[in-house]
Protein backbone atom coordinates (compact mmCIF):
# COMPACT_ATOMS: atom_id res chain seq x y z
CA UNK A 1 0.00 0.00 0.00
CA UNK A 2 1.29 3.60 -0.79
CA UNK A 3 0.88 5.81 1.78
CA UNK A 4 4.00 8.23 1.70
CA UNK A 5 5.44 9.63 -1.86
CA UNK A 6 8.64 11.66 -2.14
CA UNK A 7 9.83 14.08 -4.73
CA UNK A 8 13.43 14.09 -4.84
CA UNK A 9 15.98 16.05 -7.89
CA UNK A 10 18.04 18.81 -8.41
CA UNK A 11 17.05 22.21 -8.42
CA UNK A 12 14.73 23.67 -10.86
CA UNK A 13 13.46 20.14 -11.88
CA UNK A 14 9.94 21.12 -11.11
CA UNK A 15 9.22 19.49 -8.16
CA UNK A 16 6.98 21.45 -6.09
CA UNK A 17 4.82 21.95 -9.80
CA UNK A 18 4.78 18.38 -10.18
CA UNK A 19 3.96 17.48 -6.51
CA UNK A 20 1.28 20.26 -6.46
CA UNK A 21 -0.47 18.45 -9.93
CA UNK A 22 -0.10 14.98 -8.56
CA UNK A 23 -1.93 16.15 -4.98
CA UNK A 24 -5.12 17.62 -7.56
CA UNK A 25 -4.92 14.15 -9.49
CA UNK A 26 -5.51 12.00 -6.31
CA UNK A 27 -7.67 14.40 -4.80
CA UNK A 28 -10.09 14.06 -8.05
CA UNK A 29 -9.62 10.25 -7.44
CA UNK A 30 -11.16 10.91 -3.85
CA UNK A 31 -7.95 10.50 -2.02
CA UNK A 32 -7.08 12.53 1.30
CA UNK A 33 -3.22 14.00 0.79
CA UNK A 34 -1.21 15.58 2.92
CA UNK A 35 1.56 17.61 0.51
CA UNK A 36 4.78 18.97 2.64
CA UNK A 37 8.02 19.80 2.14
CA UNK A 38 11.57 19.53 3.85
CA UNK A 39 12.99 21.58 4.64
CA UNK A 40 9.97 23.92 6.35
CA UNK A 41 7.23 21.40 6.62
CA UNK A 42 6.73 22.38 9.92
CA UNK A 43 6.41 26.51 12.02
CA UNK A 44 10.15 25.40 13.52
CA UNK A 45 11.31 23.99 10.21
CA UNK A 46 10.12 27.24 8.31
CA UNK A 47 12.63 29.27 10.98
CA UNK A 48 15.28 26.65 10.01
CA UNK A 49 14.37 26.72 6.29
CA UNK A 50 15.02 30.24 6.78
CA UNK A 51 18.22 29.46 8.42
CA UNK A 52 19.34 27.51 5.90
CA UNK A 53 18.16 29.08 2.72
CA UNK A 54 18.14 33.25 3.00
CA UNK A 55 20.64 35.72 1.28
CA UNK A 56 23.44 37.46 3.40
CA UNK A 57 23.85 33.87 5.84
CA UNK A 58 27.34 33.68 6.94
CA UNK A 59 29.59 30.79 6.08
CA UNK A 60 28.22 27.56 7.31
CA UNK A 61 29.87 24.24 8.10
CA UNK A 62 29.06 21.31 6.66
CA UNK A 63 27.92 19.39 9.84
CA UNK A 64 26.18 22.58 10.95
CA UNK A 65 24.28 22.22 8.03
CA UNK A 66 23.43 19.01 8.14
CA UNK A 67 22.30 18.93 11.86
CA UNK A 68 20.06 21.53 10.34
CA UNK A 69 18.55 19.63 7.85
CA UNK A 70 18.09 16.89 10.22
CA UNK A 71 16.51 18.77 13.11
CA UNK A 72 14.02 19.91 10.80
CA UNK A 73 13.48 16.51 9.59
CA UNK A 74 12.64 15.19 12.89
CA UNK A 75 10.23 17.75 14.07
CA UNK A 76 8.91 16.94 10.64
CA UNK A 77 8.89 13.67 10.68
CA UNK A 78 7.34 13.36 14.64
CA UNK A 79 4.55 16.30 13.67
CA UNK A 80 3.45 16.19 10.15
CA UNK A 81 4.77 12.86 8.42
CA UNK A 82 3.81 9.91 11.20
CA UNK A 83 0.56 11.67 12.00
CA UNK A 84 -0.55 11.76 8.65
CA UNK A 85 -0.06 8.44 7.62
CA UNK A 86 -1.71 7.46 10.63
CA UNK A 87 -4.39 8.81 9.50
CA UNK A 88 -4.29 7.32 6.88
CA UNK A 89 -3.85 10.13 4.65
CA UNK A 90 -1.41 9.94 1.75
CA UNK A 91 1.37 11.87 2.02
CA UNK A 92 3.32 14.07 -0.69
CA UNK A 93 6.44 15.31 0.24
CA UNK A 94 8.69 17.38 -1.47
CA UNK A 95 12.23 16.47 -0.72
CA UNK A 96 13.28 13.57 2.38
CA UNK A 97 16.40 12.00 3.35
CA UNK A 98 17.72 11.29 -0.65
CA UNK A 99 18.38 14.95 -0.75
CA UNK A 100 20.72 14.68 2.22
CA UNK A 101 22.27 11.59 0.51
CA UNK A 102 22.57 13.68 -2.65
CA UNK A 103 23.77 17.11 -0.94
CA UNK A 104 25.38 16.55 1.87
CA UNK A 105 26.92 13.06 0.73
CA UNK A 106 27.47 13.27 -2.75
CA UNK A 107 27.88 17.06 -3.01
CA UNK A 108 29.76 17.93 -0.21
CA UNK A 109 31.58 14.78 0.67
CA UNK A 110 30.16 13.71 4.10
CA UNK A 111 30.60 9.72 5.25
CA UNK A 112 27.47 8.11 3.78
CA UNK A 113 27.44 5.29 6.74
CA UNK A 114 27.42 8.36 9.23
CA UNK A 115 24.74 9.98 7.26
CA UNK A 116 22.44 6.58 7.03
CA UNK A 117 22.67 6.69 10.97
CA UNK A 118 21.60 10.22 11.30
CA UNK A 119 19.30 9.90 8.88
CA UNK A 120 17.90 6.57 10.39
CA UNK A 121 17.66 8.91 13.77
CA UNK A 122 16.22 11.46 12.68
CA UNK A 123 13.34 10.04 10.13
CA UNK A 124 12.52 7.28 13.05
CA UNK A 125 12.82 4.39 10.74
CA UNK A 126 9.89 6.05 8.33
CA UNK A 127 10.69 5.20 4.68
CA UNK A 128 9.08 6.30 1.46
CA UNK A 129 7.01 3.61 -0.42
CA UNK A 130 7.79 5.29 -3.78
CA UNK A 131 10.39 8.10 -4.95
CA UNK A 132 9.87 10.05 -7.58
CA UNK A 133 13.51 11.93 -9.19
CA UNK A 134 12.70 14.20 -11.23
CA UNK A 135 16.15 14.14 -13.85
CA UNK A 136 17.20 16.94 -15.74
CA UNK A 137 20.33 18.41 -16.94
CA UNK A 138 22.13 20.87 -14.41
CA UNK A 139 22.04 23.71 -16.92
CA UNK A 140 18.42 23.49 -17.56
CA UNK A 141 17.57 23.07 -14.31
CA UNK A 142 19.74 25.91 -12.96
CA UNK A 143 18.33 28.64 -16.15
CA UNK A 144 14.85 27.19 -15.28
CA UNK A 145 15.84 28.34 -11.19
CA UNK A 146 16.99 31.96 -12.38
CA UNK A 147 13.83 32.60 -14.59
CA UNK A 148 11.75 31.76 -11.74
CA UNK A 149 13.35 34.21 -9.48
CA UNK A 150 13.46 37.37 -12.39
CA UNK A 151 9.68 36.00 -12.97
CA UNK A 152 9.01 37.15 -9.21
CA UNK A 153 11.13 40.66 -9.65
CA UNK A 154 14.10 39.47 -7.35
CA UNK A 155 17.41 40.42 -7.78
CA UNK A 156 20.05 37.76 -7.82
CA UNK A 157 21.15 38.49 -4.32
CA UNK A 158 17.66 36.41 -3.86
CA UNK A 159 19.50 33.38 -5.21
CA UNK A 160 20.03 30.97 -1.89
CA UNK A 161 23.40 29.20 -0.84
CA UNK A 162 22.90 26.07 -3.19
CA UNK A 163 21.47 28.31 -6.55
CA UNK A 164 25.20 30.02 -6.28
CA UNK A 165 27.21 26.92 -6.02
CA UNK A 166 29.04 25.72 -8.51
CA UNK A 167 28.07 23.79 -11.65
CA UNK A 168 30.03 20.91 -10.31
CA UNK A 169 28.40 20.60 -6.76
CA UNK A 170 24.92 19.93 -8.73
CA UNK A 171 26.74 17.79 -11.19
CA UNK A 172 27.92 15.99 -8.19
CA UNK A 173 24.11 16.22 -6.95
CA UNK A 174 22.70 14.84 -10.05
CA UNK A 175 24.92 11.76 -10.49
CA UNK A 176 24.29 11.08 -6.79
CA UNK A 177 20.77 11.29 -7.06
CA UNK A 178 21.13 8.57 -10.13
CA UNK A 179 23.55 6.20 -8.31
CA UNK A 180 20.64 6.57 -5.60
CA UNK A 181 17.78 5.18 -7.86
CA UNK A 182 19.84 2.32 -9.56
CA UNK A 183 20.72 1.41 -6.42
CA UNK A 184 17.19 1.09 -5.31
CA UNK A 185 14.92 0.46 -8.19
CA UNK A 186 11.69 -0.91 -6.35
CA UNK A 187 11.15 2.54 -4.73
CA UNK A 188 12.70 5.01 -6.98
CA UNK A 189 11.25 5.68 -10.56
CA UNK A 190 13.33 7.94 -12.49
CA UNK A 191 11.27 10.43 -14.89
CA UNK A 192 12.58 12.75 -17.81
CA UNK A 193 11.86 16.10 -16.14
CA UNK A 194 13.55 17.73 -19.27
CA UNK A 195 10.06 17.57 -20.72
CA UNK A 196 7.11 19.66 -21.13
CA UNK A 197 5.08 20.14 -17.89
CA UNK A 198 2.06 18.07 -18.99
CA UNK A 199 4.08 15.11 -20.42
CA UNK A 200 6.08 14.81 -16.47
CA UNK A 201 2.30 15.37 -14.92
CA UNK A 202 0.97 12.51 -17.22
CA UNK A 203 3.84 10.22 -16.55
CA UNK A 204 3.83 10.31 -12.58
CA UNK A 205 0.60 10.08 -12.94
CA UNK A 206 0.40 6.80 -14.44
CA UNK A 207 3.09 5.59 -12.31
CA UNK A 208 1.23 5.98 -9.07
CA UNK A 209 -2.19 4.90 -10.35
CA UNK A 210 -0.52 1.57 -11.07
CA UNK A 211 1.13 1.61 -7.72
CA UNK A 212 -1.59 2.36 -5.95
CA UNK A 213 -3.88 -0.40 -7.75
P1 LIG B 1 14.23 24.56 -1.97
O1 LIG B 1 13.99 26.01 -2.17
O2 LIG B 1 13.17 23.72 -1.36
O3 LIG B 1 14.76 23.94 -3.31
P2 LIG B 1 13.93 23.34 -4.47
O4 LIG B 1 12.81 24.31 -4.74
O5 LIG B 1 14.93 23.21 -5.56
O6 LIG B 1 13.47 22.02 -3.92
O7 LIG B 1 15.57 24.46 -1.15
C1 LIG B 1 15.98 23.33 -0.60
C2 LIG B 1 17.48 23.26 -0.75
O8 LIG B 1 18.00 22.50 0.34
C3 LIG B 1 17.86 22.55 -2.02
O9 LIG B 1 18.87 23.26 -2.70
C4 LIG B 1 18.41 21.23 -1.53
C5 LIG B 1 18.82 21.47 -0.13
N1 LIG B 1 18.70 20.29 0.78
C6 LIG B 1 19.84 19.68 1.26
O10 LIG B 1 20.97 20.09 0.95
N2 LIG B 1 19.74 18.64 2.13
C7 LIG B 1 18.54 18.16 2.56
O11 LIG B 1 18.49 17.19 3.36
C8 LIG B 1 17.35 18.79 2.05
C9 LIG B 1 16.00 18.33 2.49
C10 LIG B 1 17.47 19.86 1.17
Amino acid sequence: MIRFITFEGGDGTGKTTQLKALESHLQSKGCSCVSTREPGGTSLGKLIRQLLLEVGNQAIASPTELFLYLADRAQHVQEVILPAIDGGKIVLCDRYTDSTLAYQGYGRGIDFDLLRQLNQFANRGVKPDLTLLLDCPVELGLSRTAQRQSNAGSARGREDRFEREKVEFHEKVRAGFLAMARAEPERFRVIDAARPMEQVSREIQIIVDREMG
